[in-house]
C-alpha cells in the first residue's frame, strides 16, 4: 500500500501540482490514516469518501466535485471498489470530466482490456484531463495512461495514449522512463488537430433566402465581391475558413436568417445557446444576459451603428452673408458708427477753427472718419497739434478694430463647419427630420426590442407611426447615404463599417467633414463567443490569438470593414463666391441709382436757379 500512497502523492504534488485532493477509496481504517499522515506532510488538503459502501451520498460527492472554488481539484479513485462503477455513470452522466477536475483513476489488476471496456463509452472531452494508472506486477513499476475524446457528440473515438513509468519505493517515487512524446508539450498541444472531425457551425445569411441550396450559400459566403451585402456574415464566414485550416477539421452548417430573436433564444445565438452548434459563423456582442451562457474568446471587430445626417439649415452651403456681420454684436457696431460720427464732427470743427482756405464741409470730414476705419488713411490732416493727436486716435482705434474684425472672419471662415444642434438620439426622435434604415436583422431587431426609451420613441416616432411606405423607409446602405448627400436633413441610420465605404465614393471632402453622427447603441465590439460549458473554448481561443498575432485577422478586417472617415481641415474650401455677395452687389447698384437721383436733381435745382437769376 505505500507504495501506492507514495504515487498518488507524487502523481497530485509533483505532477500535476494539485493541493486539494479527493480520495474515493475502499481501504480500511488503519492504512487510511497512515496515508492522511503521509498527505499533512506533503501539505495537501484532502478530503476522503468511503465508495466500498452500498449507501453513497450522490449529492454529497456531486457538491464537492462541482460546486468548488478552486480552478482545479484533483480527485483519486480506486477503481476496483464496490462503487465504482456507479461513480463512472455519474461522471457520464453530470458531464464531470472537464477541464476542473483532474482524475487519476488506478486499477490494481493490470488488465488493458477492462480499461478500454470501462472508457470507450464515456463521455470524455477534448479537455479531459484523466490519468489512468496500471501497476505492473511484475517490478510493481506505475503506468499512466492518458484518457481524451476529441468529440463524442459528433462521432469522435475515445484515444488512449500511454504516458510514462514510475517507479515507487517507500520512501519516494521517481521517474522510471518515458513511454511516449507525451511528457514535452502541454496537453491541448497534442490535442489541438481536429482531423477527421466535423464541427457543427451556425452562420447567418441575409440577402438570400434560407431555402437555396448550401452549394449556392457557401459559394456566396466565401465570394468577395460587392463587401456590403452580409459583410458582417461573410467577413466572419471567411475568417472561420481559416480557423478551420488551423484546427484540420471540417464543418457542417446551419443557415439562419438573424441573430438572434430576443438576445439569447432564436438564431445564431439561440442555435449555440441550445448546443446544436459547436461554433457560430458570426461574432456577437457580449451583453449582461448572454454572460451567463457564454464565454467571450477574442475581439472580433469594432461594431458601430450610427444615424448621420447633413446640417438641415446648410442648404445654402457654404458662407452666409450674416457671418460679415458677425464678429460684432450690434451694440458694438452701433457704438463704433457713433464714434466714427462723432470724430467727423470734430475734425469739421478743427477745420474751421484752422482758418483755412478751403474748408471741408460737414459730410467731408465725416467722409474722412471713415476712410481711417477701412484703413484708407486721409487725404487731408489737420495742421493743428491737437487735431492731430484727435486723428492719431482715431486711426489707432480703427486699426485695432479692423484687425480683430479681419481676424474673427478669417477663423469663421477656416474654422469647423457648424453642427447641427441635434445631438441626441432623444432629440432626433422628436425632431421633424426624415428617416431612412438600413434593413440589417441588428438594426431592426434592435430598434423593436430595445427598452431604451429613446430608441423606443425613435421607433414609435419615424418608423411604426410614420406615414411614409415600408420601401422608402428601408434603404439599402448606398442608397440611404446618397440621399444624406442630396438632401441635407436627411437622417439615415445604419452599421457604420458598410455606409463609411459608400462615403468615401460618394462624398465631396468638405461634405464629409459636415456629416452629423449620433450612435445609435454604445460603441462596441463584437467577440468570438461560445458555450462555457464548451470543450473546444480553449483551442478556438488559442487558434484565434493565432489567427490576431500573424495579423490573418486584420488583413481581412481591413478587406470587409471600414472604422474611420478622414475630414480634412485643409481640404474644406469655403466658397465665398457671387452667389453669397450678391446682396453687397445689389447694394452698390442701388446706391448708384440713389446717387443718379441725386445727381439728377441737383441738376434740374441748378437749372432753376439760374433760370430764376435770368429771369431778373
Ligand atoms: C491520440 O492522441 C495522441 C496525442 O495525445 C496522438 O499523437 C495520436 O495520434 C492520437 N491517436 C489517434 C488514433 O487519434
Ligand atoms: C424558396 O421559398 C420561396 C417562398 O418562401 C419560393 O418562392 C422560392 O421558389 C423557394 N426557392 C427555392 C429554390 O426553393
Ligand atoms: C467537408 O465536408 C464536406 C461535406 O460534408 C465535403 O464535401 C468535403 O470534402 C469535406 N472536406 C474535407 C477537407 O474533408
Amino acid at each position: 500500500m505505500l507504495l501506492l500512497y507514495n504515487f498518488i502523492l507524487y502523481n497530485f504534488l509533483i505532477m500535476s501540482k494539485l493541493n486539494n485532493i479527493l480520495i474515493l477509496h475502499c481501504w480500511p481504517e488503519e492504512s487510511l490514516l497512515r496515508f492522511a499522515y503521509l498527505a499533512n506532510t506533503g501539505n495537501a488538503y484532502t478530503n476522503y469518501m468511503n465508495i466500498g459502501t452500498e449507501n453513497l451520498n450522490r449529492n454529497k460527492l456531486l457538491e464537492i466535485m462541482i460546486k468548488h472554488n478552486l480552478i482545479k481539484l484533483g480527485i483519486f479513485m480506486d477503481i476496483n471498489c464496490n462503487q465504482s462503477d456507479y461513480i463512472l455513470e455519474v461522471a457520464n452522466s453530470e458531464q464531470l470530466y472537464g477541464p476542473r477536475l483532474h482524475w487519476l483513476i488506478y486499477d490494481n489488476g493490470f488488465s488493458f482490456q477492462r480499461m478500454i471496456k470501462l472508457f470507450s463509452q464515456a463521455q470524455l472531452y477534448l479537455n479531459t484531463d484523466l490519468t489512468y494508472v496500471l501497476r505492473n506486477p511484475m517490478n510493481n513499476h506505475f503506468i499512466l495512461y492518458d484518457l481524451y475524446n476529441k468529440g463524442k457528440h459528433i462521432g469522435g473515438q475515445l484515444n488512449i495514449t500511454i504516458d510514462r513509468e514510475i517507479a515507487c519505493t517507500e520512501i519516494q517515487c521517481n521517474l522510471h522512463r518515458y513511454l511516449s512524446s507525451l511528457y514535452d508539450r502541454d496537453r491541448l498541444q497534442h490535442r489541438r488537430f481536429l482531423t477527421n472531425l466535423t464541427l457543427r457551425m451556425t452562420a447567418v445569411v441575409n440577402t438570400k433566402p434560407l431555402n437555396t441550396s448550401i452549394e449556392e450559400l457557401l459559394e456566396f459566403l466565401e465570394s468577395q465581391n460587392q463587401i456590403n451585402i452580409d459583410t458582417y456574415a461573410r467577413f466572419s464566414f471567411q475568417s472561420r475558413k481559416i480557423l478551420m485550416d488551423i484546427l484540420g477539421c471540417n464543418f457542417t452548417y446551419i443557415f439562419r436568417d438573424r441573430w438572434t430573436s430576443d438576445d439569447l433564444s432564436g438564431g445564431l445565438i439561440g442555435d449555440l445557446w441550445d448546443s446544436k452548434a459547436d461554433i457560430a459563423a458570426a461574432p456577437f456582442i457580449y451583453s449582461p444576459s448572454r454572460a451567463r451562457y457564454f464565454q467571450a474568446l477574442t475581439q472580433f471587430c469594432s461594431f458601430r451603428a450610427v444615424c448621420m445626417f447633413r446640417n438641415p439649415q446648410s442648404a445654402t452651403a457654404g458662407f452666409k452673408f450674416s457671418e460679415f456681420l458677425d464678429p460684432f454684436c450690434w451694440s458694438v457696431w452701433l457704438v463704433f458708427v457713433g464714434v466714427l460720427l462723432l470724430a467727423g464732427i470734430l475734425l469739421w470743427l478743427t477745420f474751421r477753427l484752422e482758418q483755412r482756405e478751403w474748408k471741408p464741409s460737414l459730410l467731408t470730414s465725416c467722409l474722412l472718419s471713415l476712410g481711417a476705419a477701412c484703413i484708407q488713411g486721409a487725404w487731408l490732416t489737420p495742421n493743428s497739434t491737437g487735431g492731430r493727436m484727435a486723428f492719431y486716435a482715431l486711426m489707432l482705434t480703427s486699426f485695432l478694430m479692423y484687425n480683430y474684425y479681419t481676424s474673427v472672419v478669417v477663423s469663421t471662415l477656416l474654422g469647423q463647419p457648424a453642427k447641427s444642434n441635434i445631438k441626441s438620439l432623444q432629440q432626433l426622435a422628436d425632431s421633424n427630420l426624415d428617416v431612412g434604415l438600413e434593413p440589417a436583422p441588428y438594426i431592426k431587431i434592435y430598434l423593436e426590442t430595445s427598452d431604451q426609451p429613446a430608441v423606443h420613441s425613435l421607433y414609435l416616432n419615424k418608423i411604426k407611426n410614420s406615414k411614409k411606405s415600408h420601401d422608402r423607409i428601408w434603404l439599402t446602405a448606398e442608397e440611404g447615404v446618397k440621399l444624406v448627400r442630396k438632401n441635407p436633413g436627411y437622417v439615415f441610420i445604419a452599421e457604420a463599417a458598410l455606409s463609411y465605404e459608400f462615403i468615401r465614393k460618394y462624398y465631396l471632402p468638405h461634405e464629409i467633414c459636415e456629416l452629423n453622427e449620433i450612435l445609435l447603441r454604445e460603441e462596441t465590439v463584437t467577440h468570438t463567443l461560445v458555450l462555457k460549458s464548451s470543450q473546444y473554448a480553449e483551442l478556438i481561443k488559442l487558434s484565434e490569438l493565432r489567427m490576431l498575432e500573424t495579423g490573418i485577422h486584420f488583413k481581412i478586417e481591413r478587406y470587409w470593414v471600414r472604422t474611420t472617415l478622414h475630414c480634412y481641415q485643409n481640404n474644406l474650401t469655403v466658397v465665398v463666391g457671387l452667389a453669397n455677395a450678391g446682396p453687397l452687389f445689389i447694394m452698390l447698384f442701388c446706391s448708384y441709382v440713389v446717387c443718379f437721383c441725386i445727381l439728377c436733381m441737383e441738376i434740374i435745382w441748378h437749372r432753376r436757379q439760374r433760370l430764376r437769376q435770368g429771369n431778373r
